[in-house]
């Protein structure tokens, strides 16, 4: 079977950050510790007033066309997945097929674009349907433009307010890829959830506690489908799992039940049997209650071990770097997870190539999808070639007023004139300009 996977990434992030733990928590009248160690975030990226999901997804794409010389004859198909879109009919992806069309010569009439949902794993979906149209013959030689963005904004006041984030991330999904290759196999946990859900609003209805147990419910049913048509996954097959990552808090839990579930029966757990015995099993128990109970006991043991921490220090941590800088951006999140993970990777030495990642996708309402990635020979050209850094340190550091300005100007349903001034000026870059004749969205690109 042809090698199909990502063969180009890129990042953008929204161009304003709230400090968690010096901004946000003294307001709330919280200990600063509950965001940087209980969730384990330090900041959010916001959209600057001339940004949303149109201009972020455009100048990431811009910016992987740009690096890779790519022109608008070279994509077959642009696929955008977005949990943030403000029009019900007409997709996010013509928005940005517009603004490209603005820079580059030629166009993409030819090319198939669409837009996908189911939360944050539509950007995990896209890739997908990028990797059966290249898989069935379809592509004429054409690769995929998949972006993934988002402005995850909640209602203010609401617990997920600290773990808002606004970017995208551009991928060229191709044959013979150079970062990373897609496993044929995959799993899903699957089932109708009313745990998150905007119907009809901009920010989402959330029972946040609930939502992490669906979350980790589903993902466990995804690695049990991956397992029934892949392998028993163990803890040394992967260099690193990249998990959808709202908050890193919520990767720590799921992480632990991940490394729980590939322990069983192998030699690590009888390694561990002797310092905290061995997993309960439900059928020597009278109850679910007195099982469930006992798994907590036995899970609290596990994450205090010297191989579960060795193991985690080496395989979630290095995923959690960005995301613990720019919380949650929904579709894009599980795959800026990746980035960071590569980015560990090369700062750290590592000859990754042909080494494993098993990658977590969540999106609630609810399904979990994992598979396996393979890393391909271009991962640290590619990796390396990225500006992250530059752009999170260019970030504006908003105070607590500016950031209720900025929630406002955001808000679909506030006035729409509120005179905000831009924070830093734009360059090189999409803008939003405003609202045209059939009140659609308007974009330039600014020298
Ligand atoms: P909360 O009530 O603000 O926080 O809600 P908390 O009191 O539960 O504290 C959070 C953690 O910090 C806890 O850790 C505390 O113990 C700890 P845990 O017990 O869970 O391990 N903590 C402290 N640690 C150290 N020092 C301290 C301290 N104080 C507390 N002083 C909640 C948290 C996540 C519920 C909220 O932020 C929320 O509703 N978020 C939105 C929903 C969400 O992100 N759910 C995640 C799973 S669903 C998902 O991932 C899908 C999603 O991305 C959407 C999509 O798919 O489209 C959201």
């Amino acid at each position: 079977m042809t090698a199909v996977g990502i063969d180009a990434i890129e990042i953008w992030t929204g161009k304003l950050m709230l400090d968690l733990p010096n901004t946000f928590a003294p307001v709330k009248g919280d200990d600063p510790e509950k965001y940087t160690k209980g969730l384990g975030l330090y900041a959010s990226s916001f959209p600057d007033t001339y940004e949303d999901i149109v201009t972020m997804g455009a100048n990431a794409a811009k910016q992987l066309m740009d690096r890779h010389d790519l022109k608008p004859a070279d994509i077959g198909r642009i696929d955008v997945a977005t949990e943030s879109a403000f029009d019900h009919s007409k997709p996010v992806s013509t928005y940005i097929a517009g603004c490209l069309e603005q820079v580059y010569e030629g166009d993409f009439r030819h090319a198939n674009k669409g837009e996908r949902k189911f939360a944050c794993v539509a950007g995990t979906q896209s890739i997908d349907d990028a990797y059966n149209w290249i898989q069935a013959g379809r592509n004429r030689g054409r690769a995929a433009l998949v972006i993934a963005t988002d402005t995850a904004l909640y209602a203010r006041g609401d617990p997920g307010e600290a773990t808002q984030g606004a970017g995208a991330v551009a991928m060229l999904i191709d044959e013979d890829p150079s970062v990373v290759e897609l496993s044929t196999e995959q799993g899903y946990g699957s089932m109708d959830e009313t745990d998150f859900l905007k119907p009809n609003q901009q920010f989402p209805s959330v029972d946040g506690k609930r939502s992490m147990q669906v979350y980790l419910a589903r993902m466990r049913e995804a690695l049990e489908d991956f397992e029934s048509v892949a392998w028993d996954t163990h803890p040394d097959d992967f260099a690193y799992i990249p998990f959808h990552t709202p908050f890193p808090g919520m990767v720590r839990k799921a992480g632990l039940l991940g490394f729980r579930h590939m322990i069983r029966d192998t030699e690590i757990e009888d390694e561990l049997e002797g310092e905290i015995g061995r997993q309960p099993r439900e059928p020597d128990f009278e109850t679910r209650e007195d099982y469930e109970a006992a798994i907590r006991d036995h899970m609290d043991d596990l994450k205090r071990t010297d191989q579960y921490r060795a193991w985690y220090d080496a395989t979630i941590e290095p995923t959690l770097e960005l995301s613990s800088t720019v919380g949650n951006w929904y579709t894009g999140s599980v795959h800026i997870a990746r980035v960071s993970a590569l980015r560990h990777g090369a700062e750290t030495g590592a000859d990754l190539v042909g080494s494993k990642l098993l990658v977590g996708s969540y999106g609630s309402g609810a399904q979990a999808e994992i598979h396996a990635e393979t890393v391909q020979d271009g991962w640290k050209d590619e990796i390396e070639g990225l500006n992250i850094d530059e752009q999170l340190d260019a970030r504006y550091d908003l105070s607590w007023g500016e950031y209720e300005l900025v929630h406002d100007v955001h808000e679909y349903d506030k006035e729409t004139d509120i005179d905000v001034e831009e924070f830093t000026p734009p360059s090189e870059e999409f803008v939003f300009t405003g609202w045209g004749r059939m009140n659609e969205r308007r974009y330039e690109y600014v020298e």
